[in-house]
C-alpha cells in the first residue's frame, strides 16, 4: 500500500522544536517529513537552508499538513485563526487557551474551515483520566515546584535571582497564574483545559533555590475516585526533561501515516 507523507511545519527552533525535527528525520518509516522551521531569532534559521522560512506569513506557500508552535503563547495569539483557515495547527504553548477569547476564536475558526487545532498533553502524566473522567471530578489541584531560575518572572516584574527562600507565587485559580507565568505553567494550562475548565481547577507554585529538580502533582477528587500523579524531573530552562519525546510521540500519534502498531 502506498504510503502518504505528512508535512510538518514546525514554529520555534529552540530545544523542543529542534528536538522535535531531529526525531521527525531519525524515523523515516514514521511517513512525516519537515515542511518549514521559523523562529524570530534569524540566526537559529541560518543552517537550514531552503527549510528556513523567515516570514511567518509565507506559511502557507510550504502546503503543511500540519503546523506545531513550540515558541510562546504570542505566536497563538497572532497566528493561531490565520493558520487554521489553511490547514491543522497544534499549540503547546497552552497557557494561550486561559484566555476565553482566543480559545473560543481557536474553536470557531476549525469549525468554519474544517481544520483541526491540537493540544499536546505535553509535561501532564494523566491527561487521559482527567480528560474521561471531567464529568466526575469535583476538585482538581496543581502543584508546581522549581527553582526560581527555572521561572520566566518576567511578566509579574521579579527577578529570579532575588528569591532566596521558599516562596509562593501563586495559589489561586488556574485561569489567573497563566498571563503571570506563561511560559512556565503550559502543564497547569492542560490539566485544566483536559478537566474541569481554568477557573474551578486551583493552582499552586512554589520556588526555592534549593531544589534542582521540577516537580509537579496532580490532584483529582470525584464520589468513589481519586487521582494522584507525581512527577519528579530534571530541567533545562523552563521545559522539563520529559517534554521534548513527549511532543514528538503526539505529533507522531497526530501525522503519522507508518506500519506497524500504535498505542493511542
Ligand atoms: N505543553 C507543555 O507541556 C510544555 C512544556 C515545556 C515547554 N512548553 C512551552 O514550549 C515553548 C518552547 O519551549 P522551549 O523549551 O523549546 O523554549 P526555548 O526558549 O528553548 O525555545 C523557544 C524558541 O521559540 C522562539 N520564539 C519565541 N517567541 C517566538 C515568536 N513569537 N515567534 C517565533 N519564534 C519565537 C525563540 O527564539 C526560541 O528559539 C515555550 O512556550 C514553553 O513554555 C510547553
Amino acid at each position: 500500500m502506498a504510503q502518504n507523507t505528512t508535512r510538518v511545519g514546525l514554529i520555534g527552533y529552540g530545544l523542543i522544536g529542534s528536538a522535535v525535527r531531529d526525531m521527525i528525520e531519525k524515523n523515516p518509516d514514521n511517513g512525516m517529513e519537515v515542511a518549514f522551521i521559523h523562529d524570530q531569532d534569524a540566526s537559529r534559521l541560518t543552517d537550514l537552508g531552503d527549510l528556513a522560512l523567515e516570514d511567518l506569513a509565507g506559511f502557507d506557500e510550504r502546503g503543511a499538513d500540519l503546523i506545531v508552535e513550540m515558541a510562546h503563547p504570542a505566536v497563538t495569539r497572532a497566528w493561531g485563526t490565520k493558520i487554521l483557515q489553511k490547514t491543522d495547527y497544534m499549540f503547546i504553548s497552552v497557557t494561550a487557551l486561559a484566555d476565553r477569547e482566543l480559545e473560543q476564536a481557536i474553536d470557531a475558526t476549525s469549525r468554519k474551515h474544517g481544520t483541526r487545532a491540537y493540544v499536546p498533553h505535553g509535561g501532564v502524566v494523566g491527561m487521559d483520566a482527567l480528560l474521561e473522567n471531567r464529568d466526575v471530578w469535583e476538585s482538581v489541584d496543581v502543584v508546581m515546584k522549581k527553582a526560581p531560575k527555572n521561572v520566566d518572572c518576567a511578566a509579574v516584574g521579579l527577578d529570579p535571582n532575588e528569591i532566596k527562600e521558599e516562596t509562593v507565587l501563586y495559589d489561586g485559580p488556574t485561569r489567573g497564574i497563566c498571563p503571570k507565568f506563561p511560559r512556565n505553567v503550559n502543564t497547569h494550562a492542560s490539566i485544566a483545559y483536559a478537566g474541569i475548565g481554568f477557573d474551578r481547577t486551583h493552582s499552586l507554585l512554589i520556588v526555592n533555590p534549593a531544589w534542582t529538580n521540577a516537580i509537579v502533582e496532580i490532584h483529582a477528587k470525584g464520589p468513589g475516585v481519586e487521582l494522584n500523579v507525581s512527577r519528579i524531573e530534571s530541567i533545562t530552562g523552563v521545559t522539563g526533561a520529559s517534554t521534548p519525546a513527549s511532543i514528538y510521540n503526539t505529533v507522531q500519534m497526530i501525522g503519522s501515516t507508518g506500519p506497524g502498531i500504535h498505542l493511542r
